[in-house]
């Protein structure tokens, strides 16, 4: 590694969507595309940590050095993160669906009547899940995705899931999908913004700030 300033810690992140299934052939997702939690996770490695990557579905290589768990719903990656513990840091970059379609293990037919309803249920916080957790990492960090009040709605968020920091995006632009990222970290202490700069280079932040915490 090129550093190993993270020797020894083991550093639990989620990336990626969760897909949840309407039916066998048809399911819900969202428009992330991991990149964000790929590159955190590859520099996480890269300072010498012990890295495990709990992914939903997408189409990026695994960063050398770090040990990847493929799953498809929120549920499945609740159970990857449980499995995974205990772990020094968090960072949960998912995009975990907030819902999943309660019954969905029958093709749903047209029969030219009217269009189904989807009864949707809430699906497990994980961030949340790991904040109240007796396993709690000793450093845990969560994301938000927000179109506005960024700051206000991402504070509030750090609160209520027990997270130690919280890295916001604003999501109105081209964040989503895109290779560029323009964040404010959120801590117990005050909030910094960070200019915009690329994913990598943010995971490259990050990361040495989560070795400083450690
Ligand atoms: O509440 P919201 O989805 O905006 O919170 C985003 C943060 O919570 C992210 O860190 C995300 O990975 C995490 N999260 C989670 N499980 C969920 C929903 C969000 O871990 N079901």
């Amino acid at each position: 590694p090129a550093s190993d300033r993270l020797a020894g810690k083991h550093i639990l992140v989620t990336a990626g969507p969760t897909h949840e299934p309407i039916d066998p052939v048809r399911y819900l997702a969202n428009r992330s595309s991991g990149r964000q939690g790929f590159a955190i996770a590859g520099a996480l490695a890269r300072l010498g940590a012990r890295v495990t990557l709990v992914s939903g579905p997408v189409a990026l290589p695994t960063p050398p050095g770090v040990a990847r768990i493929d799953v498809e719903t929120a549920q499945e990656m609740a159970n990857a993160v449980a499995a995974a513990l205990p772990a020094d840091a968090a960072v949960m970059v998912a995009a975990v669906a907030d819902w999943r379609v309660e019954q969905a293990d029958h093709k749903i037919k047209k029969d030219g009547g009217a269009a189904p309803e989807l009864a949707l249920v809430e699906n497990p916080d994980i961030l949340a899940m790991l904040g109240a957790s007796p396993r709690r990492p000793h450093l845990l960090v969560g994301f938000a995705a927000e179109t506005d009040k960024v700051v206000e709605h991402a504070t509030a968020k750090r609160t209520r899931k027990n997270a130690d920091w919280i890295v916001a995006n604003d999501v109105s632009g081209d964040v989503m999908g895109g290779n560029a990222n323009s964040i404010h970290l959120i801590t117990k202490t005050g909030t910094e913004s960070w200019e915009r700069m690329d994913k990598q280079e943010v995971a490259r932040r990050l990361a040495e700030r989560i070795a400083d915490a450690l």
